[in-house]
């Protein structure tokens, strides 16, 4: 914990009598850095003392914060609040060796104490198509999975790959009427055969009705169908990887929902045994409208077939005996909050205590990312555009970029950064619109934006004609008095609080905002702070701040799931 926040909530609880916690979660920021370094509100002060906020204010001012000390330097009342400002040169030496003796970053904390979480993210349909829906969870997911993994968590990444049910009937009905042998290993092949047997379908009802047999035959174990279950499984998981590969996703298990299939009807006994289930026109139901559901669950057809919600109530009484997880998130969009809401009440009435510790993460749509097909986004196709388009933006900014060594593989990591963060620069739950031409510019909030910030940085270290410092000792940290150089120690110390926060909102977005005003406070500085020339302490000391922005620049990127570049 930063020593001089604590110091000051020290402070603040004896002149107040408030609990250092109450004090520590109050505490904000002045709105500009000349006001101070902490503002303390003195809302809750004042009303334990019957005074009025400001009049505690100026007390807290005049008294307990005129006492000397190496770490405050001064605090004034503004209206209700008191502003307190560090010894800035003490304070930029503290953040200075954190960031040094944080080996990879500021952010490695035991906080999370190894405390486990479960994330289920990205997700998709063997055979049906990879939407944008599950490119915005294999973002959000893999960001949520790196972030609490900073934190001291540990993360247990799930692909519950949608891997039975009855699209694999309609498929096993398409590739019967209209496929190949070669089709099976082919994934558009597949895909074609999946949308082929829809618009049919339009015309020949009796097909659903063929569709539905198919997969009551591949429930029942049915070598064929077993067959081209696992065929099609094999060619889509295999494709899936190349995905995951190339955008860096990783998952520690892929239980997806065939995985469940001999794990459902112990979890049906378990409803049944707990009375929770009815018989309605042959199907096997839960009505939760005493819960203020309205829609029933259906956990068996009358077929016999069991349903998506039926593999999850399994999966998630598995997960708990797997994992013992402190928190399950579900990663996937806000059109499902009605099947959550079910599963999650469901858990509670089978009175599992984890059930309040299950949260689906939802998220809004994606307006105007499609390739040519429509609305459906073949993944590949869409991370080929983006790196075709950054290459296209690159080579029209030659003359400002010279740099270059390796062309394809910036082009692609540009390409990665605009889709990625044109996705978690949004708070989740909102429907964003997505541009190509916005995404993929440098200029403006985008991920190219920030890769050129982190590059820029790795220049200046490079051409600055001087050795990085051994040790603090050969730092001055009173030769950084200018404002410009203060904003950025005092964004470098709160990425952790950045991190924290995003992990209890459940929201990457405030690390993509966080790094945003990090890279502006940078853009600022540079004519300001220069090193390449400047006597040498002066210069150790601007670098080694630099050096600091940039650790941190690439350790957020990172969570974000962009690599970052040290040239470009
Ligand atoms: N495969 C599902 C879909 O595409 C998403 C699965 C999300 N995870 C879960 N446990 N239900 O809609």
């Amino acid at each position: 914990m930063n020593p001089f926040r604590e110091e000051a909530i020290v402070r603040l609880a004896a002149a107040t009598g408030l609990p250092p916690e109450q004090i520590d979660s109050a505490l904000t920021y002045p709105p500009t850095p000349e006001l101070g370094d902490l503002a303390f509100p003195c809302f809750a002060a004042a009303k334990a003392r019957r005074q009025a906020p400001p009049a505690v204010a100026q007390e807290l001012a005049r008294g307990e914060f005129q006492k000397p000390s190496d770490r405050i330097a001064s605090a004034a009342a503004a209206g209700p609040y008191l502003n307190i400002t560090f010894h800035r040169h003490a304070f930029a030496e503290w953040v200075l060796g954190e960031a040094r003796s944080a080996a990879e970053d500021l952010s490695r904390s035991a906080e999370g104490g190894g405390r486990v979480v479960a994330i289920d993210y990205s997700s998709p349909n063997i055979a049906k198509p990879f939407h944008v829906g599950h490119l915005r969870s294999t973002i959000i997911g893999g960001a949520l999975y790196r972030i609490f993994e900073a934190l001291g968590y540990r993360p247990v990444g799930i692909n519950h790959l949608g891997d039975w049910g009855t699209q694999f009937g309609k498929l096993i009905v398409g590739f019967k009427r209209w496929g190949s042998e070669a089709d099976l290993k082919d994934i558009l092949a597949l895909n074609r055969l999946y949308v082929k047997f829809h618009d049919e379908e339009k015309k020949s009802p009796q097909l659903a009705g063929e569709a539905r047999e198919w997969f009551r035959k591949q429930e029942a174990g049915d070598p064929e169908a077993m067959r081209l279950w696992q065929a099609i499984r094999d060619t889509s998981i295999e494709y899936f990887k190349r995905i995951y590969d190339r955008i860096g996703a990783r998952f520690d298990a892929y239980a997806g929902e065939s995985f469940f299939n001999d794990k459902m009807e112990p979890a049906i006994h378990l409803a049944e045994k707990a009375g929770l289930t009815q018989v309605s026109e042959g199907a096997l139901i839960i009505d939760l409208s005493a819960h203020g559901i309205n829609t029933p669950a259906l956990l068996r057809k009358a077929d016999g077939s069991t349903l998506y919600i039926t593999r999850d109530l399994a999966a998630a009484i598995y997960r708990y005996d797997a994992y013992r997880f402190d928190q399950l998130l579900y990663v996937v969009g806000s059109e499902q909050s009605l099947h959550f809401q079910q599963l999650f009440k469901i858990l509670e009435l089978l009175g599992y205590p984890w059930a309040k510790s299950c949260n689906h993460v939802a998220f809004g749509r994606v307006l105007g990312m499609s390739t040519r097909e429509g609305n459906v986004v073949y993944l590949e196709e869409l991370l080929d555009e983006a790196r075709e388009r950054a290459l296209k933006n690159m080579r029209e900014n030659v003359e400002k970029r010279p740099e270059v060594e390796d062309e394809a593989a910036v082009a692609e990591a540009v390409g990665i950064a605009a889709i990625f963060f044109s996705d978690l620069s949004n708070r989740r739950i909102k429907d964003y619109q997505f541009d190509w031409n916005r995404a993929i510019s440098f200029e403006g909030d985008t991920g190219p934006y920030l890769l050129n910030a982190h590059a820029r940085i790795a220049g200046i270290i490079r051409k600055c004609g001087i050795e990085p410092a051994r040790s603090l000792k050969d730092l001055d940290c009173r030769l950084l008095p200018e404002p410009e150089a203060h904003r950025l120690v005092m964004q470098v110390s709160r990425f952790p609080e950045a991190l924290r926060q995003a992990a209890e909102e459940l929201e990457p977005a405030v690390v993509a905002g966080y790094l945003l005003d990090l890279a502006k406070g940078l853009h600022a500085s540079y004519q300001v702070l220069r090193v390449k020339g400047e006597e040498e302490k002066l210069a150790r000391t601007r670098l080694e701040l630099f050096v600091a922005v940039k650790r941190i620049l690439a350790a957020g990127l990172r969570m974000l799931g962009i690599p970052a570049l040290e040239r470009m």
